[in-house]
């Protein structure tokens, strides 16, 4: 190229960073390049993202991080809606998407029991299917949806919260209903059959609870028991401003870490909203006198709460440091505020911040406390 055509090129490449990061000026530092020897750095994609109808997202994702999960498209419900019929549509875009950009892919979920259709647990007349019917049909599903994504996903959340926080596996959901902890198991030999090379992880919430912590360990003790394939737990970490702590955190990932068992935070956001459970599935619209307490940030986050977030990240991140010998990815549950599932859950159409990139895909200071956190050396 002629030296006449640098200062042009050098134009378009600066205006491209602006619009990337337009609070980051003299620095070009990147998520996945901070972290770099520690852990992969990951976000969970929506559709959207995937098929190119928020640039600005996917850029982030290109950018930033080295790892993807899938929001939704990889679920039961999805790619397996009715029995005998899979739809790979979303998923195989999702899975392209990753490879185009040399991302570690992850996938999840094959075992859960939310968005899982009735039809893998009941029969028609309203009456449980038996334990020989499930099996089958869950055997059936993990073949086909890891068999078809072999060599490419390289690491599946194979079982999603299987036990409640005491600790006690959750038999009152239909898969331990029926199956038991024998199901759990099955489904790590599936996995493992239709793809040998793939990590398989067990992926929970919580787990800072020491109850719960323990049966998951006892879990992964049982599985290799069994000669059957774990790579490591995932810790969701959906946080709170009031907790869990960072040193609580930093007990459950020794208690892993004591049990050699690999660590992943895989669904990482903190809510700065109040989190009033028992109206779980609401809408704000329908909470009329609510709306001002449970929705409070509706024109943005004051700089008090924007800055409060950031130290509650910087704290997270400290302890992810001091533990990345056990740690080997550390994933956002999403790329910018706007798209979280928390403006959703519990409540509907809230106004949450709880990831690094504001609703104009800008960078918050919680993105900066985190980068410094992760300073090197
Ligand atoms: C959430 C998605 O983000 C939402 O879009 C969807 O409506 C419900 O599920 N734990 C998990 C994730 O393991 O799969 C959930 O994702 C969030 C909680």
């Amino acid at each position: 190229m002629s030296p006449r055509f640098l200062p042009i090129a050098a134009v378009a490449l600066s205006v491209g960073a602006l619009l990337a990061r337009p609070l980051l000026a003299g620095t070009d530092l990147t998520l996945k390049e901070a972290a770099h020897g520690r852990f992969l750095i990951g976000a969970a994609i929506n559709d959207r993202i995937v098929q190119g109808e928020e640039p600005a997202a996917a850029h982030i994702v290109e950018r930033e991080f080295n790892a993807i999960s899938p929001e939704n498209c990889l679920k039961w419900a999805v790619v397996h809606p009715e029995p005998g019929r899979y739809d790979f549509t979303r998923s195989d875009a999702y899975v392209d998407f990753g490879v185009k950009h040399g991302l570690f892919i992850v996938g999840h979920t094959l075992m859960w029991h939310y968005q899982t259709p009735a039809w893998v647990f009941y029969n028609a007349d309203g009456s449980l299917k038996s334990r020989a019917q499930v099996l089958a049909e869950l055997r059936d599903h993990i073949r086909t949806v890891v068999g078809r994504y072999k060599g490419r996903i390289k690491g599946w959340d194979v079982v999603n919260e299987a036990f409640d926080d005491s600790g006690k596996l959750r038999t009152d959901r239909p898969w331990y209903k029926i199956l038991g902890e024998d199901g759990i198991l099955a489904a790590f030999k599936a996995a493992h059959e239709a793809d040998p090379k793939a990590e398989l992880y067990y992926n929970d919430f919580s787990l800072w609870l020491p109850a719960k912590r323990r049966a998951v360990i006892a879990l992964v003790e049982k599985i290799r028991a069994a000669g059957l394939r774990i790579d490591g737990v995932g810790m969701q970490e959906h946080y709170l401003m009031s907790g869990p702590s960072p040193q609580m955190v930093g007990q459950a990932i020794d208690a892993f870490a004591n049990a050699k068992i690999p660590v992943m935070v895989t669904e990482l956001d903190i809510s700065v909203l109040p989190r009033p459970n028992h109206y779980t599935g609401a809408d704000l619209g329908q909470l009329q006198a609510k709306q001002a307490e449970f929705d409070p940030y509706v024109n943005g986050l004051p700089v008090r709460m924007e800055n409060a977030l950031a130290d509650r990240y910087a704290a997270m991140f400290a302890v992810y440091r001091a533990h990345a010998e056990d740690i080997k990815r550390v994933t956002f549950w999403g790329v910018s505020d706007g798209d979280s599932w928390l403006n959703n859950w519990p409540i509907r159409g809230r106004h949450d911040y709880p990831l690094l990139f504001d609703r104009h895909f800008r960078p918050k200071p919680a993105f900066f406390a985190v980068m410094k956190a992760l300073d090197h050396p």
